[in-house]
């Protein structure tokens, strides 16, 4: 029997590659440039699985196809909003991703992020790279210290609850969270957190806020205005999750006017493009998505999205199957 078409539309690390190639006959995107919608719609036609990742769009229009002949999309992340699940689902395309396997690496880089912004470590670092450095002084670059402090997550799914662990038994961090449904009391237990009702209530006692939720329509904007208004002005903000979960004018006015003390990003809105007013704030903290990005990590979802075709097309049901 020939072998399954499969297209992998990033370059992805050798091993992973390596062990593709093994079971399936598969075509590299060698350029490793993100696909259009249309090459999209034209490989929905040409391949019996698409492994988009997050830089791949793909709208209602790609699924306007008479047949597809693509039966699964095996998404490399575990975020999903950059594909229209309604219309996969209208056309019988299964979608997978990779949890777990990401979420000790995403939680490690939402605390560098609290670290970096608490500790002014961006700033430093470019004035040391300036050669504007004059030497140690008493009131040179002080920042706020994490330990004791109050965090609150907004969403405790896994990588929530990893950044919890850490915040709580490395740095003596009280735990607020914010979840669309009811936590346990047994996972709350383990970081001694306390679940909140509203977000409001979470912006009036944190002086760290991490978001962990979704991205998508159901979450856009979800840190507007108004919440830059309630948050405390010493609050730092995290987001590692999805870009479009602030709203960056929003954003860009709030460390303008000082209503927060400082902002660390590791997503964005249309990224790579990022608003160009947070490139004035010395208190923004920029890294360009990182969340994922260890060997350890971008092998482990490679394999896990393997995992997930090899089940499909042996006739089980893909273990991490979203739609
Ligand atoms: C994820 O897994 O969602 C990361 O953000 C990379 O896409």
């Amino acid at each position: 029997m020939p072998k399954l078409k499969i297209l992998v539309t990033r370059r992805w690390p050798e091993a992973v590659e390596a062990a593709l190639h093994k079971k399936y006959d598969v075509t590299l995107n060698t350029s490793d440039g993100a696909l259009s919608q249309d090459d999209f719609r034209i490989a929905l036609s040409a391949y019996d699985a698409i492994l988009p990742t997050v830089t791949d769009k793909i709208g209602s229009k790609v699924f306007d196809v008479k047949k597809p002949r693509t039966r699964i999309l095996g998404n490399y992340g575990v975020g999903y909003s950059h594909i229209d699940m309604t219309s996969a689902k209208a056309v019988g395309i299964v979608v997978s991703n990779t949890p777990d396997v990401l979420s000790n690496c995403t939680a490690d880089i939402a605390i560098t992020l609290m670290l970096m912004t608490a500790r002014r470590a961006g700033e430093g670092e470019r004035e040391v790279r300036r050669g504007n450095w004059t030497g140690w002084r008493p009131t040179h670059l002080v920042g706020t210290q994490m330990t004791g402090k109050t965090l609150g997550i907004i969403g405790f799914g896994r990588i929530g609850r990893e950044v919890a662990k850490r915040a709580h038994y490395g740095f003596n961090m009280k735990i607020v969270v914010q979840n669309r449904s009811k936590i346990k009391s047994e996972v709350l237990i383990k970081t001694n957190a306390r679940q909140l009702n509203s977000i409001n209530d979470l912006l009036d006692v944190s002086d760290f806020i991490s978001i962990h939720c979704p991205g998508g329509d159901e979450n856009r904007h979800l840190f507007s205005s108004k919440q830059f208004e309630r948050m405390k002005n010493s609050a730092i903000l995290i987001n590692t999750a999805r870009g479009e979960v602030v709203d960056d004018d929003a954003l860009v006015a709030a460390l303008h006017e000082k209503k927060i003390r400082a902002v660390g990003l590791d997503v964005f809105n249309g990224e790579p493009n990022i608003h160009a007013g947070l490139m004035d704030y010395e208190n923004a903290v920029l890294l360009p998505h990182l969340g994922s990005a260890t060997q350890e990590t971008r092998e482990a979802m490679g394999f896990r999205v393997l995992d997930n075709l090899d089940d499909f097309f042996g006739g089980k049901e893909p273990r991490d199957r979203v739609v």
